[in-house]
């Protein structure tokens, strides 16, 4: 699906990723790391919003540095930012009418209900529903979620959680950065750790909590839950 190759990147001589390779097949990726770890500047690469030092980004092998954010949009790679962009003045269902025709979205993200209701009268969680919908109404081949639960409830994000695991499958990738682990391995095949810009782990959710360098690294070897 796509796969990076060797990426680097410095602010100011400081370097927040180094040689960083890795594949997003078709699965629910999670990225762990602690804060700082270079998580939002590796989306924000494979995304188009940062062009890397070094590196490439192979997709159907060929090489997508260098273009931009919505070429990439164009290939189906979106990427959602923590805040996530809603016209407040309009209705659950004309926010997902800029986006798309197909309402589809509408019943997967439990929003039938709310969809004449204006976004801003939305409760919180709702508006994050909401905002994800329209990420995914977008029909995203490689959808890049960074942080997408922070702030919510536990029981909020536990739904958007169980909403993503459920409608996640029909050949979309999605990779997800969030600290929540529970809610994370709940839902994501697969797991890598970044720590000071480079890719420590890996493998499994089951085993990203025994693995010794995460416990080190991130978790200052102990035992921590999100
Ligand atoms: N535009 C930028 N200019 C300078 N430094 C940046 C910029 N973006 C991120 N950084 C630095 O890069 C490092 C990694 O940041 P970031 O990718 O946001 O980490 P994470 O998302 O894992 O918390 C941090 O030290 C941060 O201060
Ligand atoms: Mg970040």
């Amino acid at each position: 699906m796509l796969r990076l190759v060797d990426i680097s990147k410095s602010f100011d001589g400081l370097k927040v990723l180094d040689s960083v390779s890795l594949e997003i097949k078709k699965e629910k990726l999670g990225i762990l790391g602690p804060n700082g770890a270079g998580k939002t500047t590796l989306f924000n690469i494979i995304s188009g919003f940062l062009k890397p030092d070094k590196g490439k980004i192979l997709f159907n092998e060929k090489n997508l540095v260098g273009k931009k954010p919505s070429e990439l949009a164009k290939l189906g790679i979106i990427r959602t930012f923590q805040i996530m962009k809603v016209f407040e003045n309009m209705t659950v269902e004309e926010n997902l009418l800029t986006i798309s025709d197909d309402l589809s979205v509408l019943r997967d993200f439990d929003l039938e209900a709310k969809k004449k209701e204006l976004a801003r009268n939305l409760s919180q969680g709702e508006l994050r529903r909401l905002s994800i919908a329209m990420a995914f109404a977008k029909k995203p081949r490689l959808l890049l979620l960074d942080e997408p639960f922070s702030g919510l409830s536990k029981r909020e994000a536990e739904k958007i959680m169980g909403i993503i695991k459920e409608i996640g499958g029909n050949g979309t990738s999605i990779a997800i950065v969030e600290h929540r682990m529970r809610e994370l391995f709940n839902v994501v095949d697969r797991v890598v750790v970044l720590n000071s810009g480079k890719l420590i782990f890996d493998g499994s959710p089951e085993n990203v909590l025994e693995d010794k360098a995460v416990r080190e690294a991130y978790f200052g070897n102990k035992y921590v839950e999100g």
